[in-house]
Order: structure tokens, then sequence, then C-alpha cells
């Protein structure tokens, strides 16, 4: 039997988002998770000097990889060879190559519930199976070391995302810690999504590398240009494998994926360099951030856990709806505001939520709100007339 696997919803809200921009509407993209933002400027004067001068065949550029080494060393104090590290086309071909080294079909895997909806969909394409532990507000949407620990019987594989998608909350480094003990103890195998490295409020994120042991179990990170670089449509991203793992990595990356974009890999590594424009964008994201989180009640919206990371708000409108595809649909038609559905990152509860993305301009978050303030009104009142 082929496998189900469910649509990402978001995508039917970016393409309406579309239609109606190319009709002439006004929208904000809120939807997607991707920076508003193009690739650091130096980034792009080095791809256009590749352009004139190579043949851009199929490369792995050493270069990078030894790069992507030594800011594991610089940023988190851990060892990785560049051997140890295979570059992608983004983060999402990375985490297939990542779930196929290290699982067989019907394998399980634990992830936190909400969470970004292709880990379910992805393990689903691959015969895996997703064990979707449920996380509310009060363990900050986040996978704890206890309930990892109650499974019963322990999974074969976790999947961690700090900062997250869709709540953009941080694991506490004592929970890293504890979780990755757990995972010691019990032989399960962690794959790390760190694409929202970088992008924090407080501290710095820790990587799930500072925890590995040599004599503990498989860690596999997961990482990408597309947040922090500002990249997204570069379509470049890395796996870091345990020495154990890269034959393994080497053998399905050359059958499945073969190499990353020329330009790229050029423009990727010079993106390393250009840290003061990044900032500039996180010190953007934080304005944006402090501007929804003030104008949460007036949007009648309290149930949120603020992120930590990443530039998501995960909102509760179970007060409104029970329907949060139908809901982003009508915001986006009345408004132009464009959001993302809860159902995608959660299909038990997500109905009751949707995602909105703070990754634009500060004038398009302030448009937003005061859009967004009129709207939310007249559905609360709807709700409570029960009219919707
Ligand atoms: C948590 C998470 N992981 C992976 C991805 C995929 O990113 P990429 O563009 O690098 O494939 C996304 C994209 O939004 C994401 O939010």
């Amino acid at each position: 039997m082929i496998a189900h696997v469910e649509p990402f919803h978001a995508t039917a809200i970016g393409r309406l988002a579309y239609e109606l921009a190319a009709s002439g509407r006004d929208v904000i993209h809120m939807e997607y998770g991707q920076p508003s933002t193009g690739a650091p400027a130096a980034a792009i004067a080095a791809a256009h000097a590749v352009l004139d001068a190579e043949a851009g065949g199929y490369w792995e550029s050493p270069a990078l990889r030894e790069r992507i080494a030594r800011h594991y060393r610089e940023e988190y104090g851990v060892e990785v060879s560049p051997e140890q590290v295979f570059l992608t086309c983004g983060a999402s071909p990375a985490f297939v190559l990542a779930l196929s080294c290290l699982f067989r079909p019907s394998a399980r895997v634990a992830l936190a519930r909400p969470g970004y909806v292709a880990y379910r969909n992805a393990m689903r394409t691959l015969y895996i199976e997703p064990v979707e532990l449920p996380c509310g507000p009060d363990e900050r949407y986040q996978i704890t070391a206890a309930a990892l620990d109650a499974l019963d019987p322990a999974p074969d594989g976790l999947i961690v995302a700090s900062p997250a998608n869709p709540t953009g909350t941080v694991i506490a480094p004592e929970e890293m810690a504890a979780i990755a003990q757990v995972c010691a103890r019990k032989g399960i195998a962690v794959i790390s999504d760190e694409i929202y490295h970088g992008l924090t409020y407080g501290d710095a994120a820790q990587s799930m590398l500072q925890y590995a042991r040599d004599d503990g179990v498989a860690v596999l990170v997961v990482n990408s240009f597309s947040k922090w670089f500002s990249m997204a449509g570069w379509r470049l991203g890395w796996l870091v494998v345990p020495p154990a793992l890269i034959d393994a990595a080497r053998a399905r990356i050359a059958n499945l994926f073969l190499t990353p974009p020329v330009l790229a890999q050029h423009a990727g590594l010079v993106a390393f360099d250009c840290r003061p424009e990044l900032e500039s964008h996180l010190a953007n994201y934080a304005h944006n951030r402090a501007l929804l989180l003030a104008a949460l009640p007036r949007l009648g919206l309290q149930q949120i856990a603020p992120p930590d990371g990443a530039f998501y708000i995960w909102a509760d409108i179970g007060h409104m709806t029970n329907d949060s595809l139908s809901f982003c649909r009508r915001l986006l038609e009345d408004t132009g505001v464009a959001t993302a559905p809860g159902i995608d990152f959660d299909p038990v509860e997500g109905n009751r939520f949707i995602r909105l993305s703070f990754a634009a301009s500060t004038r398009e978050i302030e448009t937003a709100i005061e859009r967004m303030v009129a709207w939310f009104a007249m559905e609360r009142q709807a709700a409570a007339n029960g009219t919707v």
C-alpha cells in the first residue's frame, strides 16, 4: 500500500495569497516561515562573479564543509570533521537523508506535537511511524525527558527542534542534557533540527551535539541557509552525521540527491562572514516580535507561549473557531493578511490554532496588526452570537 501523506495546508493559503496579490490586493505574507529579506549583499556579489566564471557542474565545496565544521567549534565548542558534514538542498532533504540513514520501515520515532509538518509527513513517506507526544503550554510545547522516558516501548528515534516551529520555544540546557541521557540509556537515535539557531531573543540555543557522547547514541544535526542566512530560495543546507554513519550518508546522498547548486555553495560560504547584516535582520524580528506580543490583548489572543526564538507566534483561536484552515482563508480574503493554519502542525488540536510569522518588515507587521484587530473583534462577536 502506498503511504498516505497529508498536504501542507499553508501552501493552499500561500497560493491564494499570491492569486489575490496578482489581482491587485495588498497582501501581507505571514503564512510562510521565510525571511522577507534576501541573501546578504556580499553573498549575492559572490554568486554573480561565479556565474560569469564557472561552468557549474556537480560539485561539493570543500571550503564550505570546512567552514561549517569550524562553525561547530566556534559556536558550540564541538569538534566535527568536514567529512561528517553533508551539503544538501536545504534542511528538507537533509532530514530525509537522516531518517534513511537511521531507521528501517516501521521504526518508531518520537516528536513533539505541535511540530513542523514535514517531520510527520516525511516519516510517513518512508514508512516510519511518528510517535507524537502532545506538548502544551505547561511544557512550552517542547518534549521533556520525562515524557520520552515514559514511552513504553521506547522509540527507536527522537526528533528535537529548539527553537521549534511553530512555537519558537527553546529547550532549556538542563532538559537537553536530561533528554540526551534518556536517549543514551535507551539507545534512542536523535535527529536535532537546528534550522532556527542564531534566531534567539535571549540565550543562544544549544546544539544537541554538545550532549552527544562517543559511547552514546547517534546524534544527527540538520541545518540550513533558509532562516538565519535569509537564503531560503537558494536551497542550501547540511547534515552532520557521526563518523560511523559517514559511509551510509555518502551512499544515500549520491543516489538520492547529488549536490546542491554551485552558486548557492559559493554564496553560502561568503554568507558566514556577513554577520552584521544578518544581525540586523534579527533586530528587525525582535522588534516585530515585541509589537505582536504587545498587540495580542487587542486581538483577544491570550493563550500563547512567548517565542524564545525563530519568528513565529502560535496562538490559540479556539474561542473563535474550530476550523483553522477556513479561519485563515477568511482572514486572508477579508483583510489580505495571510497566516498558517494550525492543522498543519498539530493534526489533533491544530484546528484551534494559527501560526503568525513575523519575518516581514515592521511596516507590514504594523499594518497586519491594525487589520487583524478589527477583523478579530468581529469574529469574537460572531462566535459569541453563534453565527460562525
Ligand atoms: C523546523 C523546520 N525544519 C526544516 C524546514 C525546511 O527548511 P529548508 O528550506 O531548509 O528545506 C523548515 C522550513 O520552514 C522548518 O521550519
